[in-house]
């Protein structure tokens, strides 16, 4: 909208009833004020020894996680400012699944820090420009420091997915989750000419309560959280030869108002008839291409249930398009749509189908396949809330382990990398002309908020912590950091606790992109 005034046209800005227009200086303040909120809040859950946040939502469900990216989707976030740090926690989760605490902390320094530089009057501009250009170099610094592994170096792996799972709640129970994701990535990597590539879609995850994290099982091949459709169809065969077809075994509604006129019982007879001939053709389509199991994206007439369970093949209706891709990766089938076109070669094939009770629920296992492209992780825990919580923490470990496959370099943990590229900035900022060099140091004390956070969560005293941290970096030991575990500053790598580093450099590009935007935002 906009109205003709004397000095031309001007825009007519609407308010939602109750709220209150700030401008300059307030409204910049408040802005960074509501985000510094956001860091704070997810500040105590960082690193092992972080806090498990208990959120319950209007509807008075609980969830317990430690997840930077899942404790902010739970909060209600108005001001723009905090709602851009909430997407690049969500832009992180997506990109690399882990660090989306990180970036949020990072963030929030880097806008506190700027906000005691724009008190000391430094411009905006300066410092958008300083920051942008420490992030660039902590990039480089990070990159040279990094030690490049090999995708396939199954011990690496494993420490990369265990430190992942340090800091949550299923800690304990860390190794045995590793070792079932590594095999789940591992089983579904694909070379593609030098490199490697994963598709964590080819994971499938499912989760029941009960039982104990331990229970959790690798299976290779696919869950279908689906029941067997007759109750006269075998549960379980032994190598299942499998077709998979996106189209019904129903013969389908005219798509016009068709109508029959059924004058006498005879009429009728020959109707259902015919109707049944035409079923118990698509059937033996599928029986002679010499199926055992069929699995149906849409439905499976009662009648064509009866003929399948009396051919003894099992069958399941309704799969979702993308169980049925996965069902194809598996098993090697082919995704049929014309039953015309179901021959013996389209089928795929597994050791064994077979439903089974998993709780209250009955699902139907494919496992057994040989060279599956696609598998599954059942997960376990005693509630519905850890089991939730283990599904997010193995999330993180598929998709660390991802990040080394597809990009093997690593650094330690612990806030060593962040440390070492704020030592390196510092030297490399005395090189910087004007205010800039004010803007690139803070960029390094920035960085410093992450060992910090995780001495503070730790219960040590973060300045003595720091202090220590700090010479022994500048003395060139770059895997130094704080193991929290033990209570002290040493070796992270020796102590076996190491990230990707396309984790740590989309964390630092992240915030950093964020913290300029919002200064951008406010100049
Ligand atoms: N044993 C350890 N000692 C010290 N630091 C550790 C240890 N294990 C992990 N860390 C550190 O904890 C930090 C990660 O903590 P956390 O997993 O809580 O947050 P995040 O990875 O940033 O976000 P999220 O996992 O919620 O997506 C990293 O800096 C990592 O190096
Ligand atoms: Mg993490």
């Amino acid at each position: 909208m906009s109205i003709q005034g004397p000095r031309g046209t001007l825009p007519v800005i609407l308010l939602k009833e109750g709220s209150t227009e700030t401008k300059g200086r307030e409204a910049q303040r408040n802005n960074i004020a509501a985000a510094k909120i956001i860091a704070e809040i997810v500040r105590s859950s960082l690193g092992p020894r972080g806090m498990d946040k208990m959120l319950v939502d209007s509807l008075g469900d609980v969830t317990i996680t430690n997840d930077g990216a899942t404790i902010l989707k739970e909060i209600d976030v108005q001001h723009p400012a905090a709602k851009m740090l909430v997407e690049i926690s969500k832009t992180t989760d997506n990109e690399v699944g882990d660090g989306t605490t990180s970036v949020v902390v990072l963030a929030g320094s880097l806008l506190e820090f700027a906000e005691s530089l724009i008190n000391q009057d430094v411009h905006p501009t300066v410092i958008v420009d300083g920051y942008r250009k420490a992030a660039k170099k902590a990039k480089q610094f990070l990159e040279e420091s990094a030690d490049k592994v090999s995708g396939n170096d199954k011990a690496i792996l494993l420490k990369i997915a265990k430190t992942a799972m340090q800091t949550k709640l299923v800690k304990k129970n860390s190794g045995q989750l590793a070792d079932l994701v590594i095999k789940a990535v591992t089983a579904v990597t694909e070379k593609d000419g030098t490199e490697y590539k994963v598709d964590e879609d080819d994971i499938k995850v499912e989760k029941k309560a009960g039982g104990s994290m331990n229970d959790s099982v690798l299976i290779q091949g696919i869950i279908l959280d689906k029941e067997v459709v007759h109750g006269g169809m075998p549960k379980s065969i032994v190598d299942a030869k499998i077709a998979l077809l996106n189209n019904a075994l129903e013969i389908s509604k005219t798509e016009t108002d068709a109508k029959i006129n059924i004058s006498n019982p005879q009429q009728m007879k020959s109707f259902l008839d015919e109707e049944n001939r035409m079923l118990k053709d698509m059937v033996d389509k599928v029986i002679g291409s010499g199926a055992t199991v069929v699995f149906c994206q849409k439905g499976i007439d009662d009648m064509s249930q009866h003929y399948l369970a009396k051919a003894g093949v099992l069958a399941v209706r309704r799969i979702k398009e993308s169980d049925l891709t996965k069902l194809s990766k598996a098993t090697g089938a082919r995704i049929v749509t014309n039953l015309d076109d179901l021959f013996e070669k389209d089928l795929g094939t597994a050791g064994l189908v077979e439903e089974r009770k998993i709780e209250e629920d009955r699902w139907v296992f494919v496992e057994g396949c040989k060279h599956p492209k696609s598998v599954s992780l059942l997960l376990r825990g005693g509630s519905q809330r850890v089991v939730d919580e283990v599904e997010r923490s193995v999330h993180d470990a598929i998709m660390v382990v991802r990040d080394v496959i597809q990009f093997p370099s690593i650094v330690a943990g612990g806030g060593a990398p962040e440390t070492y590229a704020a030592t390196k900035i510092r030297s490399w900022a005395k090189t910087l002309e004007g205010r800039e060099q004010l803007a690139a140091e803070k960029f390094a004390e920035a960085l410093e908020s992450i060992p910090i956070t995780l001495a503070e969560n730790a219960g040590m005293d973060p300045i003595d912590t720091l202090a220590t941290l700090r010479s022994r970096q500048i003395k060139g030991e770059k895997w130094t950091g704080i193991d929290v575990l033990k209570g002290r500053v040493s070796n992270m790598k020796s102590s076996d606790i190491i990230e990707p580093l396309a984790v740590k450099l989309q964390v630092i590009s992240a915030a950093a992109e964020a913290a300029c935007m919002i200064y951008e935002l406010m100049m």
